[in-house]
C-alpha cells in the first residue's frame, strides 16, 4: 500500500465506495475533500481543484452559497421534518410543486417528490405499469431505454441504464426493459451516412424493436436529452423528432430523464427544449437543489394523475412514497435555488459562456489523443483514442481516461472518466470566463501528460 494519510487509511478500512474499483482502491486510497467555495474544492492538504464535474453533474450554483445555507437552517429551525403521507403536508413542498408546474416545459398536473434520480426513474416505471393496469391494458408494460443510457442504480432504474457494469452479476436488467441503439454518430454512424440518415436509421430500428416486441406490450420510452454517464452523447438534431413520431405511432409514453440536463445545463431550463424532445413526463433531481440537499421528483402529466386518482378510488390508497418524499428542508433549499436561478439569471449567464466552452472543447479536439470533443451547453466529453484517423479505441484495460483524470487531478482539476475512455466536463453553471480558461488550461496539460505516458507505454504510435 502507498503511504496513505491517517484519514485515508481510516477510509480504506471503513467505506464501500460507489463506482470504484474496490480492489485497486485499497492501494490508491481516496482523495479526501475537506471544504469548498465557488467552483473550487480543497483537499485535506489545502490543494485547490476546479470542480469540473459540478460534483456529480449537480452543484450548479457552486459551493458556499450562504443563501442556500440560510434557507436550510431557517427551515430546520421552523420545521425540520414533516411528511406527505396520508394527506399530510407542509408549505415548502406545496410552494416548490407550484413553482415546478410554472416552469415545466410540458403540461404538468402534479409533482411527486423523492430523494434521488434513481428513485424518480423507479417511480416512472411503477407509474407506467400502474397506469396501464388502470387503463385496462395490462399487457402494455415494456419500457424502451437505450444502450449507454444512465438512469440510476435501483433495481428498475439500473435496468433502464444501458451500461454493462450496472448489469453484470447484479442479475439485471429485469424482464420487460429493452434497449435500443445509442445515438452516438461518431461511434455508431455507418460509413458515408449523414447525421440525419443515422437518426432515420435509429428511428427505424426503434420501430422494428417495438414491432418485434409487439406494440401491445410496449408502454414507454425513456431518454436523457443528452446522455451523461454513458459518455456525454449529443444526439443528431433530427433524432428526437424522428423518435417521437415512432413513439406516438405506437402510443408510448415518453419520459425525459432530466436529472442532469434539468435547470439550465444545456442553455434552457430543461434540456428537452434544446434537443426538440417533447416528453409526457420528466424526472428531475441534482441541480434542483444545486445538491445542497438531496431532492428529486417526477413531473406527473394530467393523464397520469387522473389514473392515480382512479386507482386510489379502486384500491383505497396510492401505495407509493418515500419517508423523505418532499422533505421540507430539501424543498426549502430547492425553492431558494429556483429563486436564485430566476433572480440572478443563472441560465442566461451560463448561455453567455457556452461559446467559450464550445471553443475550449474544439481546441481540445485538436489534441492528438482526442478522437471527438463533443458537448452541448455546459456539458462536454472528450473521447480519447489510440488513433485519431481510424478512431481506434484504446484497450479498456489500459485505463487511459482514468490516467487523464489522475493527471488532471495533479493539475488541480476534477473531471471524470466514463466508459469508452471519455473524459467528461460539467462545471458549475456559475463558473466565470476566467475560471473556464483555467479549467481548459489544466485539462490541456493533463492531456499532454497522458499523451506522453500513452506513448511511453506503447499504447499508441509515437
Ligand atoms: C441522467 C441520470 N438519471 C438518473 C441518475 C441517478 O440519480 P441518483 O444517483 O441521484 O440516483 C443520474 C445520476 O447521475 C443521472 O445522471
Amino acid at each position: 500500500m502507498n503511504v496513505l494519510s491517517n484519514l485515508a487509511v481510516r477510509d480504506v478500512e471503513t467505506l464501500v465506495h460507489p463506482y470504484t474499483n474496490l480492489a485497486t482502491f485499497r492501494d490508491s486510497g481516496p482523495l479526501v475533500i475537506e471544504r469548498a467555495r465557488g467552483v473550487y474544492v480543497y483537499d485535506t492538504e489545502g490543494k485547490d481543484y476546479i470542480e469540473g464535474m459540478a460534483g456529480l453533474w449537480c452543484t450548479a450554483l457552486g459551493y458556499g452559497n450562504e443563501e442556500l445555507v440560510e434557507a436550510a437552517t431557517a427551515q430546520m429551525r421552523k420545521l425540520s421534518f414533516a411528511h406527505l403521507f396520508t394527506g399530510r403536508s407542509h408549505d415548502p413542498a406545496i410552494e416548490l410543486a407550484e413553482k415546478l408546474k410554472e416552469i415545466a416545459p410540458v403540461p404538468v398536473s402534479k409533482v411527486f417528490f423523492c430523494g434521488s434520480g434513481s428513485e424518480a426513474n423507479d417511480t416512472q416505471v411503477k407509474l407506467v405499469w400502474y397506469m396501464n393496469n388502470s387503463l385496462g391494458r395490462p399487457k402494455k408494460k415494456k419500457i424502451v431505454s437505450r444502450q449507454r443510457a444512465y438512469h440510476g442504480v435501483t433495481v428498475a432504474a439500473a435496468s433502464l441504464t444501458g451500461l454493462p457494469s450496472n448489469h453484470a452479476d447484479f442479475d439485471l436488467p429485469i424482464a420487460g426493459i429493452v434497449h435500443t441503439e445509442c445515438p452516438h454518430y461518431y461511434r455508431n454512424g455507418a460509413e458515408g451516412e449523414s447525421e440525419d440518415e443515422f437518426a432515420t436509421r435509429l428511428a427505424t430500428q426503434l420501430e422494428e424493436l417495438i414491432l418485434h416486441e409487439d406494440p401491445e406490450t410496449v408502454a414507454a420510452f425513456i431518454a436523457e436529452p443528452v446522455m451523461g454517464a454513458g459518455g456525454v452523447v449529443v444526439p443528431p438534431a433530427t433524432y428526437f423528432p424522428k423518435i417521437m413520431k415512432v413513439c406516438e405511432k405506437y402510443d408510448l409514453l415518453m419520459i425525459a430523464d432530466e436529472v442532469i440536463t434539468g435547470f439550465g445545463r444545456l442553455g434552457r431550463m430543461f434540456g428537452s427544449e434544446v434537443v426538440g424532445y417533447r416528453p409526457h413526463t420528466i424526472s428531475i433531481a441534482k441541480a434542483l437543489s444545486s445538491a445542497y440537499l438531496p431532492i428529486a421528483g417526477v413531473m406527473v402529466p394530467p393523464q397520469m394523475y387522473d389514473v392515480l386518482v382512479a386507482e386510489s378510488q379502486k384500491i383505497g390508497v396510492f401505495g407509493h412514497g418515500f419517508t423523505y418524499s418532499g422533505h421540507p428542508v430539501a424543498a426549502a433549499v430547492a425553492l431558494k435555488t429556483l429563486d436564485i436561478f430566476a433572480r440572478d439569471r443563472i441560465v442566461d449567464k451560463a448561455v453567455a459562456l457556452m461559446p467559450q466552452f464550445r471553443s475550449g472543447l474544439n481546441r481540445l479536439g485538436e489534441h492528438p489523443l482526442v478522437g471527438e470533443a463533443r458537448g452541448l451547453g455546459l456539458m462536454g466529453g472528450i473521447e480519447l483514442v489510440a488513433d485519431k484517423r481510424t478512431k481506434r479505441a484504446f484497450d479498456a484495460k489500459a485505463g487511459v481516461a482514468m490516467h487523464c483524470v489522475a493527471a488532471a487531478q495533479a493539475e488541480g482539476l476534477i473531471v471524470r472518466a466514463l466508459a469508452g475512455d471519455t473524459v467528461s466536463l460539467c462545471p458549475p453553471l456559475i463558473i466565470s470566463a476566467q475560471e473556464l480558461d483555467l479549467l481548459f488550461g489544466r485539462l490541456s496539460r493533463a492531456l499532454d501528460r497522458t499523451l506522453e505516458w500513452a506513448r511511453n507505454e506503447k499504447l499508441m504510435a509515437a
